[in-house]
Formats: C-alpha cells, sequence, structure tokens
C-alpha cells in the first residue's frame, strides 16, 4: 500500500499506508491523523480536509476539478498554489511517498 506523509503544522510527521482507491482524506481519518477534519465526509462541500502539498509532489496530483477550486476558497486558513481538498486527492501506487502538510486549523 502506497505511504502517505501527514505532516501537521507543528512539524510532527505521520506516515500509514492508505490503500490504492481511498482518497488522503480517508486515509487521515481513519489512522487517526490530527488536523484534517472533513465535516461533509468527502462530498468536495466543507473545505475542512484542507492540505498544502509538498512541492514536489504539486505535479504529480491530478487535475483540481472547478468544484474543488470553488471549494478551495472557503479554506479557514488562506489557500495558495499547494492546496489541495484531501478528499479530492485518490491515492494511487504512483503517490507512494506522498507528503501533504496540515494548515494550522481548518474551521
Ligand atoms: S471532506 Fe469536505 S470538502 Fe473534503
Amino acid at each position: 500500500m502506497p505511504n502517505i506523509t501527514y505532516v501537521s503544522h507543528a512539524d510532527e510527521r505521520t506516515v500509514v499506508e492508505v490503500p490504492v482507491g481511498w482518497s488522503v482524506m480517508e486515509g487521515a481519518i481513519q489512522n487517526d491523523v490530527a488536523g484534517i477534519v472533513a465535516e461533509c465526509g468527502g462530498g468536495c462541500a466543507c473545505a475542512t480536509c484542507h492540505v498544502f502539498v509538498d512541492p514536489l509532489w504539486i505535479d504529480k496530483l491530478g487535475e483540481q476539478t472547478v468544484m474543488e477550486q470553488d471549494m478551495l476558497e472557503c479554506t479557514a486558513i488562506e489557500s495558495t498554489e499547494r492546496s489541495r481538498l484531501s478528499c479530492q486527492i485518490k491515492v494511487t501506487s504512483n503517490l507512494d511517498g506522498l507528503i501533504v502538510h496540515l494548515p494550522e486549523n481548518q474551521s
């Protein structure tokens, strides 16, 4: 299974194995990684699963949908060019080693 590294705002790293087909958000929630809330359960309707993708990985992710782009305007911490909604990042074998940084808060 691909390893995903979640880096907290305090720079604590949590590495979890996430099954292919899950989202990066599900990997966090199912492994009790603090810092991702996911109020809407992955419906791209809350923006509480905001992450900053590590610069080395940003070009390896798929394109954002218009819906994701719209929701990224509603994040608690201002979004940047590295921002994604973790519920919209599907884990594939190509994402083994992905690093995402968590914002200071989600609401
Ligand atoms: S879980 Fe709500 S937008 Fe991602």
